[in-house]
């Protein structure tokens, strides 16, 4: 009992001990927090907030920002909650100035967009210093970090309706960079992303993701999963390259062959497998009407037609 009671003193000490004593990453925070308070209280932002920008940028795109999340001013988080405009452009008294007659209007500090004067890694900071959540804990070296590319490449934020977080516009902000994708996406058997019914963004994590290709899930054949689970078994018979990559016969986005097929039935099947095993009538004899089973109709599956895997007892040659 005494032991116990040591203990509980002991847990009880240490508890306080990490409650009274900031750890250095806390520390780093406050003195961070610090330092960014000490820059607001000496950066001179407009003294009317939004309202000194809107007086010269009453129009569309600029004003469409008042219709967005962004714009909530009672959810504290949001930019108009804080310095509006400024919250993402910068303090930017030499804009907003009045300058001498015939003089050029400086930017604002912070301009974002592939023309912007402001370096892409500048902009981008503007978001994260929001944004570096959960949702993009891979961002930092990422495909699309590593190669420069800045979060409002794909984000609009002065409109109402971001167009790349919908399904039926979101292909078109990706197509911008991937045109391969957009002319795979048209071949005749293809995942209906085109259509709006499957976002790039259901298989691939823009944001970064741990696995090669930014997929969204830990494997090819999880991300696969997630719409069809069906394929994931288990299977009393396995086929052992399905269980391995479902792209060692399907691509992804779009083929000539039907089913998304890489090749098509026998060629496809015969990547690995040689058929002088097989039983008379489906060795490649010819039947009587001159038929060879297994190189016509659908070739192989004419006969082994659970090439996913098989849950019948005698399904160990995957024919049902
Ligand atoms: C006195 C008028 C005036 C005020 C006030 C003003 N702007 Fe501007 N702003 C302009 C003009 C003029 C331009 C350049 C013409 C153009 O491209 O629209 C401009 C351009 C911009 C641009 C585009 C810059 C670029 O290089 O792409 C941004 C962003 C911007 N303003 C933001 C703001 C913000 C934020 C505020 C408030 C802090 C603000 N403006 C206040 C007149 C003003
Ligand atoms: C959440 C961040 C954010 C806030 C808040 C914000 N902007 Fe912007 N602004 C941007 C981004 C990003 C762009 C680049 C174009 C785009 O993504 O729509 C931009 C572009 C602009 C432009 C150039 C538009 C063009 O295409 O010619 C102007 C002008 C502008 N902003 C003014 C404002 C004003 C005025 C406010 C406040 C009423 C404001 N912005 C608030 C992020 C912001
Ligand atoms: C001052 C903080 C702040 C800044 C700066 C900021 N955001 Fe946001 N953003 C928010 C908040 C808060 C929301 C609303 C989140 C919610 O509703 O859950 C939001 C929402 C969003 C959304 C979702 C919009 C929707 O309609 O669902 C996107 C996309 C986004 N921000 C991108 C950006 C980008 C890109 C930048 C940099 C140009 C940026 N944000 C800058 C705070 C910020
Ligand atoms: C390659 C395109 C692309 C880039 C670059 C990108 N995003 Fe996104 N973002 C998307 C897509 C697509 C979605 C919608 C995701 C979904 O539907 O699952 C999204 C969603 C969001 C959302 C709303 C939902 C959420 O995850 O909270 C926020 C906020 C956001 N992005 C912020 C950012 C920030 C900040 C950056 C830069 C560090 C960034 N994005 C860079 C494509 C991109
Ligand atoms: C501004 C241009 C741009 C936009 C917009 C863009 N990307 Fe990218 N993307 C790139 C670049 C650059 C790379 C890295 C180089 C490469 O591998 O092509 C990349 C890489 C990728 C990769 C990884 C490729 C690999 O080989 O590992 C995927 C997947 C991807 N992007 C998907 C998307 C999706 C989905 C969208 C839309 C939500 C999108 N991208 C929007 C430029 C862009
Ligand atoms: C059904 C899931 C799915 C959808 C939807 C999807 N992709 Fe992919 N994508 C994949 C898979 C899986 C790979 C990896 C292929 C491989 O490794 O052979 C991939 C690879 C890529 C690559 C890298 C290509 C390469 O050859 O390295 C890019 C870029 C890409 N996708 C962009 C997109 C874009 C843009 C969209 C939407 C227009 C999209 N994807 C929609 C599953 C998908
Ligand atoms: C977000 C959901 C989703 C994900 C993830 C997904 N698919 Fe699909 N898949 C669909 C839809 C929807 C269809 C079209 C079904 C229809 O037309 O009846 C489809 C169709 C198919 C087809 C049949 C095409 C045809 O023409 O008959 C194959 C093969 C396929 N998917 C393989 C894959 C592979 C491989 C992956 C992983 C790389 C994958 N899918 C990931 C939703 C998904
Ligand atoms: C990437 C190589 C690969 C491809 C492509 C492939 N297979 Fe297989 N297949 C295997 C391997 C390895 C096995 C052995 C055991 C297993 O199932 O894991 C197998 C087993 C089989 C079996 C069961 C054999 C037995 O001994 O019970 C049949 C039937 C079969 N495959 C048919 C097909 C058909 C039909 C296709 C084309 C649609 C095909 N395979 C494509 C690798 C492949
Ligand atoms: C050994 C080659 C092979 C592998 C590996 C493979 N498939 Fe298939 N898949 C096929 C063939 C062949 C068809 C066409 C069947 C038909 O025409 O009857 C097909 C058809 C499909 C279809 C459409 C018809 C149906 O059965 O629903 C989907 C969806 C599908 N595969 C998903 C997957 C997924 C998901 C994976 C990975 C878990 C996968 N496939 C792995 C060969 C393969
Ligand atoms: C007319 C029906 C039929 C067709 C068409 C057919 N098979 Fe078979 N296959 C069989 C039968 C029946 C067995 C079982 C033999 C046994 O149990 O000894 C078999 C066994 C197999 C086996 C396992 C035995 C071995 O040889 O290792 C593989 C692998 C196989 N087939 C692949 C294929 C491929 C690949 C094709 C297409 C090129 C194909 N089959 C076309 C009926 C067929």
């Amino acid at each position: 009992m005494r032991l116990f009671r040591r203990a509980f003193i002991a847990i009880g000490l240490s508890l306080l001990w990490a409650t009274a004593v900031p750890t250095a990453a806390e520390a780093a925070d406050k003195e961070a927090a610090t330092q960014v308070a000490a820059a607001d209280a000496k950066a001179e932002y407009a003294a009317n907030g939004e309202q000194t920008c809107l007086k010269c940028h009453d129009k569309a795109p600029a004003t469409n920002i008042l219709h967005t999340k962004h714009a909530v001013k009672g959810d504290a988080r949001t930019p108009f909650a804080n310095h509006q405009c400024e919250s993402c452009h910068g303090a930017s008294p030499q804009h907003t100035r009045k300058g001498a007659e015939g003089e050029k209007r400086a930017p604002p500090t912070v301009t974002f967009g592939p023309k912007a004067s402001t370096p892409v890694e500048e902009q981008n900071k503007v978001c994260e210093g929001c944004h570096e959540n959960s949702a993009r804990i891979s961002w930092k070296g990422s495909q699309h970090q590593f190669a420069g590319v800045a979060c409002v490449s794909c984000h609009d934020l002065h409109t109402p309706r971001d167009p790349v977080l919908s399904k039926t516009s979101q292909p078109e902000v990706c197509f911008n960079c991937h045109k391969q994708q957009r002319a795979e996406l048209h071949k005749p058997s293809h995942h209906p992303v085109i259509e709006g019914k499957v976002g790039c963004a259901e298989c691939h994590n823009p944001h970064g993701s741990p696995t090669d290709k930014l997929l969204s899930g830990i494997t090819v054949n999880d991300t696969c999963y997630q719409c069809h689970a069906e394929k994931r078994g288990p299977f009393l018979w396995e086929h052992g390259p399905v269980r391995e990559d479902c792209t060692i016969c399907h691509t992804p986005h779009g083929s000539v062959q039907p089913a998304l097929l890489k090749n098509r039935a026998p060629f496809l099947c015969q990547q690995c497998h040689q058929i002088g095993h097989h039983p008379f009538g489906a060795r490649g004899d010819t039947d009587l009407a001159g038929f060879q089973p297994q190189l016509v109709g659908k070739a192989c599956l004419n006969c082994h037609q659970q090439v996913h895997g098989s849950n019948h007892p005698s399904g160990v040659r995957n024919m049902r």
